[in-house]
């Protein structure tokens, strides 16, 4: 948790208009502004910002909060993230991560780069040593033939066959056991409660972030043992899917294209060969973040990944994801080898240079990908080949895209580019005309209160909600009413509340209120979705263009609550679900008697 002080001086010190008013264009009316909500679509603007207590709402789609709120939705951040960011913007700075550091036994991320850049050093010696890197070196250099200038650039190292060979230079040099564990160094046995070494045996890959920093390891087997590789957990100073493999290096030959691939050992193998731009995922799939961060040196990105079904598969992510923020993904795929490593070791550099220059944007790759394996000569196929086509091209949203697509796409099948056209602007009509209906439905539905997915509840509920709106609303107002419920007044407590929804901003208010450094609204964001915060806000905005915001409107809230509650629960009696049948049937027959 980032303490109240500091969300506060954020949500205070970033100006709400300035900082939607970057995403959205805001007219004034009067004390607030208007615009078009960037979250839903729509012709008139339903979008409101209110300066005066920095909040956001939409009338048309609900979406709604504070500053933090707004730039998790438009950033697509958590909590914190989105803190960090506004943080940066207003030139706040936040106090190393606390909850970090009490996770990690009080290990901070210095600590573990420190450690880090020993054990580098230690497994960079151990691999020299000819008593217990003989094999290592001897697998790095014959197997996998790389020359020793290459296996210093990278600082290979390796882990000897030991137990204890690393725990014991660590912590000759002062480094604790909990230190070490929370690096991912060492493990602690859970027998003996004795440390030991996480690496034994593997030929090491320390991962450096942009700064020069050590951040955690690879370590893989000189065999066909598994894990064929060990990677460093998340740790204080490493979070895998946020950082790539050889950035260090190739954010310097970036700026034309980045390559992506697969494995270490590609990395290694493209950067020897003189393709320095080369970087690879550490041991998953491309992340939103990794993405982003490529975006940050470059504008071109050259998907390299294995040929076999695997590496097929996560192309279409990758470029997904790559083409989210704005970078032109391209693929490359090697034939006559399972992955670039061997690719460059078969058929050399130059062969590779004529690959990196015939790439396939990733709309020829996706068709392609369509057309490989089905017949277009059977008239049958054909057509069901081309819908797809057209359904693929509707998606585009440039004409002048869907243009050249249109036209290379009926090419290839043998159509007529006119034919073609037409089709995909019927299926881009029907399904920009699906989308608004679904979206104005929606509308509708959230006014029933029917399919409510932030309060599910409300629609069994409506007289109970509305009150507990109320109640919510008054001390979401005002500090007097947030005091008045955490003294208990008039016996108000979290088991009045019948909606799940409600009860559990009524318990969050509370504990905020009774904690020591007090409510703050903006702190709610930490244990609500931006759509709960959304409606938060909603249920203080009702209240607040009310006359009538005093003690006894609170009052009666009150009691009338406890009166729905007490009906309801009787509803969910079965005792008294029972009577009511029978009553029921009574009527019933005496109706028919008369
Ligand atoms: P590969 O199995 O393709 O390995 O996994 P590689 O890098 O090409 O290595 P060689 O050439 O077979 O020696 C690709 C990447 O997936 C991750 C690693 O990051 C690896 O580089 N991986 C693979 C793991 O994290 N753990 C594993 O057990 C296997
Ligand atoms: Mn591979």
């Amino acid at each position: 948790m980032i303490p109240r002080e500091i969300i506060d001086e954020i949500v205070y010190r970033s100006d709400i208009e300035q900082v939607i008013g970057s995403y959205v264009t805001l007219k004034r009316a009067g004390s607030n502004c208007n615009g078009r909500c960037p979250f839903h679509s729509e012709k008139t603007p339903s979008f409101t910002v209110f300066p005066a207590t920095r909040s956001f709402y939409c009338f048309g789609c609900g979406a709604g909060g504070d500053v933090i709120t707004f730039t998790m939705r438009i950033e697509n951040l958590d909590y914190i993230e989105a803190v960090k960011l506004l943080a940066a913007r207003a030139g706040i700075s936040i106090p190393e991560d606390r909850n970090d550091i009490k996770e990690n036994n009080g290990v901070s991320r210095k600590r573990v780069q420190e450690m880090n850049l020993c054990a580098a050093r230690f497994f960079r010696d151990c691999l020299k040593d000819q008593k217990y890197g003989a094999e290592g070196l001897r697998y790095l250099t014959e197997k996998r033939e790389l020359s020793m200038a290459t296996i210093n650039h990278f600082g290979l190292g390796f882990a000897p066959d030991n137990f204890w060979a690393l725990s014991n230079h660590m912590t000759s040099l002062g480094f604790t056991e909990d230190e070490l564990v929370a690096a991912f160094l060492c493990g602690k046995s859970k027998k003996s409660g004795k440390l030991f070494d996480m690496y034994r045996n593997r030929v090491i890959f320390p991962i450096i972030d942009t700064t020069g920093n050590v951040i955690g390891f690879g370590g893989r087997v000189m065999d066909n043992s598994e894990p064929k590789y060990l990677n460093t957990n998340d740790t204080p100073a490493f979070k895998k899917r946020q950082n790539l493999f050889a950035l260090n290096f190739a954010k310097k030959y970036a700026e034309e294209r980045l390559i992506l691939c697969e494995g270490y050992m590609d990395v290694i193998a493209l950067h020897a060969a003189g393709f320095e731009n080369a970087v690879a995922t550490l041991g998953t799939a491309i992340t939103p973040d990794q993405a982003r961060i490529m975006a940050k040196y470059t504008k071109q990105v050259v998907i390299c990944y294995d040929s076999d079904k695997a590496g097929l598969a996560a192309d279409d992510k990758a470029i997904r994801l790559l083409s989210e923020v704005g970078i032109e993904a391209r693929v490359l795929k090697v034939t006559g080898a399972k992955d670039p490593d061997e690719y460059i070791k078969k058929y050399g550099a130059d062969n590779f240079r004529r690959l990196l220059g015939d790439t396939k944007g990733s709309f020829d790759y996706k068709l392609e990908k369509l057309i490989t394996g089905r017949d277009i000569s059977l008239p049958d196929e054909k057509i069901k080949i081309s819908n797809d086509v057209c359904f693929m091209i509707a998606d585009v949203n440039s004409s002048v895209e869907r243009d050249i697509y249109v036209r290379r796409a009926s090419e290839l099948l043998g159509t007529t580019a006119e034919a073609m056209r037409s089709d995909v602007e019927r299926i881009r009509k029907k399904k920009l005309r699906d989308f608004k209906n679904r979206q104005s439905s929606e509308a509708q539905m959230s006014l029933k209160n029917i399919g409510d997915r932030v309060n599910v509840d409300a629609a069994k509920n409506i007289r109970a909600n509305s009150t507990e709106e109320g109640i919510l609303g008054l001390m979401l107002m005002y500090e007097e009413f947030r005091s008045k419920a955490a003294d208990g007044f008039e016996g108000l407590c979290a088991d009045d509340f019948v909606t799940e929804f409600g009860r559990r901003v009524f318990e969050a208010m509370l504990e905020l209120e009774r904690s020591e450094c007090g409510f703050s609204k903006a702190m709610l964001g930490q244990s609500f979705t931006p759509d709960e915060m959304g409606r938060i806000e909603k249920i203080e905005l009702s209240r607040r263009n009310l006359a009538k915001n005093d003690t006894e409107v609170f009052s009666n809230f009150i009691s009338g609550l406890k009166k729905e509650k007490s009906s309801n629960d009787d509803d969910n009696d079965p005792f008294a679900e029972l009577m009511r049948l029978r009553a029921a049937v009574q009527k019933n027959k005496e109706n028919k008697n008369i």
